[in-house]
């Protein structure tokens, strides 16, 4: 018995065109997890169609999600093309904004709690109510770094992720009991296109890896063992964690 097979799961991510998302996708679907990828722009269907071409089971879901009623709608067409169940979701969209506090723009502000925090609050109802009635199933935030620390220049991203880690044990308190696992990984300092301005900064770049025991940013592969064993059986008795895959950080 492989308790990490994911054979026969169907999983909706949210942010699956993203750099993190899609290794978290590509994750899923190599354990044997069926999948609609939920996002905008071209990258939801190129990624899609790049994975449906290696003979996996993915299909792409618009939706502009700050928009409300085009996140519901999206999870209902996710829905309809899974056969009308979700074993696993993924909210693994996200923004950055970086001002100075004093500074922050209030539209800012509210772009960034909404995408991160009450858009990924949505779906975890919307996939709730599918998996309740069924038994259960698994729940995957995305947390950060910065669900533990302040960070500079983020208020927004701050308060967003560490209400996403507050979010995930309120929902794992109230759903575990259901069989649902509701957990969160916390990735690291990951080269990704969202840390250009820290990677491109020498100076926070070097301080960075210099705290890092790896000594290295992560990368969207190092997401991908943390996803499946928060997707899969492996993980039964596990709930409300914020799963850090940081190379170490934040033990320092
Ligand atoms: N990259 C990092 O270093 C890092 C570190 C810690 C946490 N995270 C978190 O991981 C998650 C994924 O990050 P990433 O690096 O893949 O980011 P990314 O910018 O590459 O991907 C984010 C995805 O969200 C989608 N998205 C954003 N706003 C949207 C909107 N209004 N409508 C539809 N889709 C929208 C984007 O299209 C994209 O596909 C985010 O929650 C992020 O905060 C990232």
């Amino acid at each position: 018995m492989n308790m990490f097979d994911l054979t026969g799961k169907k999983a909706i991510v949210v942010g699956g065109a993203g750099d993190l998302g899609k290794s978290m996708l590509e994750a899923l679907v190599e354990a044997g997890a069926e999948a609609v990828v939920i996002g905008r722009g071209e990258r939801t269907k190129s990624i899609s169609d790049e994975l449906s071409k290696k003979g996996y089971k993915v299909n792409p879901v618009y939706a502009e999600l700050t928009d409300r009623a085009q996140v519901d709608k999206s999870f209902e067409e996710a829905l309809n093309i899974l056969g009308g169940k979700v074993d696993i979701l993924v909210n693994a969209a996200g923004i950055q904004r970086r001002h100075k506090c004093e500074e922050f723009p209030l539209s800012d502000w509210d772009d960034v709690l909404e995408i991160n925090l009450t858009v990924s609050f949505r779906y975890c109802q919307l996939a709730a109510l599918n998996m309740i009635p069924k038994g259960g199933g698994k729940i995957i935030n995305v947390a950060s770094l910065i669900s533990f620390f302040g960070g500079y220049t983020i208020p927004a991203y701050a308060a967003s992720k560490g209400g996403i880690a507050q979010l995930t044990k309120a929902l794992s308190n109230e759903w575990a009991g259901k069989g649902i696992n509701v957990n969160a990984i916390a990735p690291g300092y990951m080269d990704t296109k969202m840390n250009v301005a820290l990677i491109n900064d020498s100076g926070r770049n070097s301080e960075i890896l210099a705290r890092i025991p790896q000594h290295r940013w992560g990368t969207g592969e190092d997401m991908k063992g943390a996803t499946v064993f928060l997707a899969s059986d492996a993980c039964s008795y596990v709930n409300g964690v914020i799963l850090p895959v940081d190379g170490g950080y934040l033990g320092r």
